[in-house]
């Protein structure tokens, strides 16, 4: 394995954030961080609405929000008129799993690489439905085909109700092949849900070409959008059957207006939305995403290497474009969610460093990222720093 190279720095990039200087932000993945620019638009339109909230919400709004939506699924690749815009991912798991019409018998199958509130919300819906929950264990390791071959071997049509994958997953980063597995379980007669939280911004594979029935991604991550955006794309045969989590007043109008509008709510965050994709193309779609992959990748690398991990212990993410990177840590160390939380919070107060920190099937990890107000040396300041610490315990 070549030593990764970090990329060339994308000049004045860290100055469109607000981000403290102070600190090494390298978790975007877990929260974003909005753009100046994005704040101000979002902000424009809350002035908007506290000079005349009356006409802010009664004239227009509604128009204003598919106006909007369609915007971001073009982006995206989705239908404009398939597709309701959500306040985030666990929303549009939660309405979908809730429009299913569970009943007691039916499975829904999930995998062991799944988001820890999704698998929560499976969990209740099961609990209310008399459905039953069966995870999937995927080794880490797992090639496409073979990821591909163990779901086809753990589908159980006529009861399996549904799949839920991850395109990108939290804990693991690990690229999942949604479209063939779509495929695999259309064969078998078995809807997809796919969550998609990381996918806009980041990954290139549009919605369409998932094909999956359902599928739910945060705007809010790599596509700079104000927190409170997310897109759920719905295949036509199942969007009647779509309920929103609230009934309101567009109850009646049908799938997307029905789940977007949820009542009295700050709708502003979706309304700025495009601003954020207006930084993102300014910046270049594609040089962002190759910069922020490398960037990553040489993070994984050069952190890993003070740790002692070898290159080939290194999980590989599965797609160029992945910009969140593992690296294990040594045995013993988060092996529970508790303490995954502990020392992550320990290496912000310590070391001025946001990263994630994982608790995978009793195994700890770091989880970094690259964005484009990052910076090789602050991977470089992480690794000199870490290995003290975590001999610290
Ligand atoms: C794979 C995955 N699913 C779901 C979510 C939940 O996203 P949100 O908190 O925006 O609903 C996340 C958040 O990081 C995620 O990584």
């Amino acid at each position: 394995m070549s030593v990764p190279q970090p990329p060339e720095p994308i000049p004045g990039a860290r100055l469109l954030f607000s981000l403290d200087p102070a600190v090494s932000h390298l978790n975007h993945g877990s929260f974003g961080a909005v753009p100046i620019g994005v704040q101000r638009a979002q902000q424009r339109l809350r002035d908007e609405m506290e000079a005349n909230p009356l006409r802010f919400f009664t004239q227009g709004l509604v128009d204003r929000i598919a106006h909007t939506r369609r915007h971001l699924a073009g982006f995206l690749g989705a239908d404009p008129d398939g597709s309701a815009l959500v306040g985030n991912t666990t929303t549009g798991v939660a309405v979908v799993l809730q429009s299913l019409g569970l009943q007691s018998g039916d499975e829904v199958l999930s995998t062991d690489h799944g988001y820890g509130a999704v698998s929560l919300a499976i969990q209740r819906e099961c609990r209310r439905t008399g459905a039953v929950s069966r995870v999937l264990p995927i080794p880490l390791a797992a090639s496409d085909e073979q990821l591909v071959q163990i779901i086809r071997a753990g589908l159980r049509p006529g009861r399996t109700r549904v799949l839920v994958v991850d395109q990108l997953t939290s804990a693991t980063a690990k690229l999942f092949p949604t479209a063939a597995i779509v495929g695999v379980a259309r064969e078998h007669g078995v809807p997809v849900l796919v969550d998609a939280a990381h996918a806009p911004g980041m990954l290139s594979t549009t919605v369409a070409s998932i094909g999956a029935d359902f599928w739910v991604g945060n705007l809010h991550k790599w596509a700079y959008a104000p927190r409170g955006t997310a897109l759920l794309a719905v295949a036509p045969q199942w969007r009647d059957r779509i309920e929103p989590l609230v009934v309101s007043w567009e109850q009646e109008s049908g799938f997307p207006a029905r789940v977007e509008w949820q009542a009295t709510l700050d709708y502003t965050s979706w309304l700025a939305a495009p601003a954020g994709l207006f930084t993102l193309r300014s910046l270049g779609v594609d040089r962002v995403r190759a910069h922020n992959a490398a960037l990553a990748a040489y993070g994984q690398w050069v952190v890993a290497d003070a740790l002692g991990v070898p290159p080939a212990q290194l999980p590989d993410p599965g797609g160029p474009e992945v910009s969140l990177r593992l690296i294990p840590l040594p045995a013993g160390l988060a092996a529970t969610i508790d303490a995954a939380r502990a020392l992550q919070a320990r290496i912000g107060e310590r070391l001025a460093a946001e990263v994630a920190v994982m608790s995978w099937n009793g195994r700890g990890w770091l989880r970094l990222t690259g964005q484009v107000y990052n910076t090789a040396d602050e991977y470089e300041r992480l690794a000199a720093r870490l290995p003290a610490l975590l001999a610290q315990r």
